[in-house]
């Protein structure tokens, strides 16, 4: 199978609807990005990162972080993190607050926001805000072997800022007695963990752990356990695109998960992981061409888990 040649042919089958879906306006430095960017990297065992389009101009990947923080609150915390956060699809939007109230504060998974801002209290643990973030950017540095890899402060600000359904959602939760850290300390990091910005190569890199057994292929260094490893893949295939995750799975077949920034990242366990990046979104928040590209790629390569 030549991958460099079902990467090219994919992007030149998608590159007319270039500019297609709609960016993210609801943070407003999101709104500034070029709708038509576009890429695709697909990081194989040997490091090897074959590529097409923008696949070198670092994005806001925005939810992608979730699954690096779920990997690393789930070292420091172990199975005590599953007392705080559930493992089930929420059938809700990424930001809903419903189910809050009815579930006393404990949300159904890592990946909707409320999870997801639980998940990195717990990341915190008993650190600084600034020390978390200082020790989930080496993380990443490290794991994507390079040390570019960075946090666009003006997203963080800019979310910051915009931010007053996350603070409900981290406030809600602090009533019922379920955050450990200040409300404030842990929005600061999740805003930063939702700016980093990361190339679809640097991506496609960082996150090759979870296509191989909580392993670098290259290095052979270990990112987490390969028990821990095989469940966050499970939990991205079922939560990983929140209420389109059935959607995903049946024309995609991968474990994914969206960002807002239009960055989806796919782990296919023993072959490989795949980054794309186009901005436009579908209304549940997943990149409309990133989809497209990838339910190619499953197509082109037979790689769907199914
Ligand atoms: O908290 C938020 O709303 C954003 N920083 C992240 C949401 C997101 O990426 C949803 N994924 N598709």
């Amino acid at each position: 199978m030549d991958l460099q040649q079902i990467v090219d042919d994919t992007w030149n089958a998608l590159a007319d609807e270039r500019g297609c879906g709609t960016p993210a306006r609801y943070i407003p430095a999101l709104a500034e990005v070029d709708p038509t960017k576009f890429g695709i990297a697909v990081a194989t065992r040997s490091g090897e990162v074959h590529c097409a389009g923008d696949t070198d101009e670092p994005f806001s990947i925005q939810s992608i972080s979730k699954v690096f923080v779920l990997a690393q609150a789930l070292e420091r915390e172990g199975l005590a993190l599953w007392d705080a956060v559930g493992r089930e699809p929420s059938g809700n939007a990424f930001n809903s607050i419903v189910q809050l109230e009815r579930e006393k504060g404990i949300p159904r998974n890592p990946f909707i926001n409320s999870g997801a801002i639980v998940t990195t209290d717990r990341f915190i643990g008993d650190r600084g805000p600034d020390e978390a973030v200082a020790d989930l950017l080496a993380k990443l540095q490290n794991m994507g072997r390079d040390d570019d890899i960075g946090i666009d402060e003006r997203v963080a600000r800019s979310e910051s800022e915009t931010g007053a359904r996350n603070r409900s959602l981290a406030y809600f939760m602090a009533d019922f007695g379920r955050l450990l850290n200040p409300v404030e300390d842990v929005l600061s990091v999740y805003f930063r963990q939702c700016a980093l910005a990361l190339t679809c190569r640097q991506l496609a890199d960082a996150a090759l752990f979870l296509a191989f057994d909580g392993c670098d292929p290259v290095t052979r260094e270990r990112m987490c356990s390969r028990e821990r490893t095989r469940r966050i893949n499970a939990l991205m295939l079922l939560c990983g695109h929140y209420d389109n995750s059935g959607e995903f799975a049946f024309d995609v077949g991968f474990p994914g998960k969206s960002g807002v920034g239009g960055g989806i990242l796919a782990s296919i366990p023993g072959r490989a992981t795949i980054a794309v990046w186009s901005p436009g979104l579908n209304r549940w928040g997943t990149s409309l061409l990133g989809a497209r590209a990838l339910a190619q790629i499953a197509d082109r390569t037979g790689w769907s888990v199914f």
